[in-house]
């Protein structure tokens, strides 16, 4: 999977701009302000159809324009033909997405032809977010390795969204509730079992990748189901019963999940430096990658902003080495174009110089 071409327009400080970017490494390099990050910015548009943070809605738009574009042409796994992918998001909230020539609805079909993996501030919050973040990214890979996921994942979702409209309601009689919560029970097994394997699969190959990258040592990754999972969700919901009425929705179950990332007994994010942080980071998104490639036999695209931030230069070039090693379309942003030459000797390398919104090959 590799972006062959990307066509940018009023996108933050962009006007217009187009590049023919390697399969495999492209250096983006300039000053500061010059629009490296939004390049990135635009290619997870285009593979996500959302802005990096999704709760900045409309700041992607270039002051003065009332919508952005981005297009892209994808060549698929060793295949000559390309897809054209695009992208619109207006003022209004309202975004446009194509694929291969066709309307779609779905963002699906944008996260099927272009698996993003990102490293950049943003990221962070992996570690030090809410269990959100970390939810959202177990819920990537299964969703990638295992098909039936993401249909049991809608149920369960219809039946919690169910189950919580009932509790607000008040006088609920456990009649009423049962269906919902037998749905909710059968579904959110099946979600916790995906999830429960995929981390199964995810922490050995994390802990062998993060060994490489660092010398830390105590770094582990555990899954929490979102209730004690030595105890059946049936009767954790009985059990709960009561305090779920008087709070209107569900305490327990799949919405809650988790993975805690420990080092030694402490939570990594309150005692790591935040170079040893995107050590984690990065270790999680190259397993996560690693996993996907194994089960579907294509490679992700890894957008990797201000890749020698925090990291002293051995660091570096132990992440560049495996980076290397990696069969994957590479974005990696640099104030320097210096900084990385000597690590991709047998890569085809691009390097894109951004000076105020200009792109130069
Ligand atoms: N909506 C917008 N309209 C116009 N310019 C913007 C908008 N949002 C950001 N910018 C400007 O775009 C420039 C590029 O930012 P960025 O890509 O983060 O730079 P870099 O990563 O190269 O440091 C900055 O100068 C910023 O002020
Ligand atoms: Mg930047």
């Amino acid at each position: 999977m590799s972006i062959a071409h990307l066509a940018i327009t009023h996108l933050r400080n962009f006007e217009s701009v187009t590049i023919q970017p390697s399969p495999e490494v492209n250096i983006i390099h300039g000053p500061n302000g010059s629009g490296k990050t939004s390049i990135l910015e635009a290619i997870f548009l285009l593979g996500r159809g959302r802005p990096f943070n999704a709760h900045d809605r409309n700041s992607l738009i270039k002051v003065g324009k009332l919508s952005c574009t981005v297009f892209g042409g994808v060549t698929l796994a060793k295949e000559v033909l390309k897809v054209p992918v695009g992208v619109t998001r207006s003022l209004d909230g309202s975004h446009k997405i194509r694929v291969g020539g066709d309307n779609v609805k779905s963002k699906s079909a944008l996260a099927e032809l272009l698996p993003l993996q990102v490293i950049s501030p943003e990221a962070f919050g992996l570690l030090s977010g809410g269990p959100g973040n970390r939810r959202q990214f177990i819920d990537w890979g299964v969703f990638h390795v295992e098909h039936s996921f993401h249909d049991s994942w809608r149920r369960l979702n219809r039946s919690l969204k169910q189950r919580n409209k009932l509790l607000r309601h008040g006088n609920i009689t456990d009649c009423l509730l049962a269906p919902w919560d037998k749905e909710f029970v059968e579904y959110a097994d099946i979600v916790t079992r995906l999830r429960t394997s995929y981390v199964d699969r995810l922490a050995p190959l994390f802990n062998s990748i993060l060994g490489e990258l660092s010398d830390l040592d105590g770094v582990s990754i555990s899954f929490y189901p979102g209730w004690d999972s030595q105890k059946p969700l049936s009767e954790v919901l009985e059990n709960s019963r009561e305090r779920d009425r008087r709070q209107g929705f569900t305490s327990y179950g799949p919405q809650r999940a988790d993975i805690k990332v420990k080092y030694l007994q402490h939570n990594a994010a309150d005692v790591l430096s935040r170079g040893q942080q995107k050590l984690v980071i990065c270790a999680l998104k190259l397993a996560s990658g690693y996993l996907y490639t194994e089960a579907t036999g294509r490679s992700c695209i890894y957008l990797i902003d201000d890749l020698a931030a925090e990291l002293d230069s051995r660091h570096r070039s132990l992440l560049c080495n495996m980076l290397a090693r990696v069969e994957s379309q590479l974005f990696l942003t640099s104030v320097e174009a210096t900084t990385f030459n000597n690590y991709w000797q047998s890569k085809q390398i691009k390097m894109f110089h951004v000076e105020q919104g200009a792109i130069k090959e």
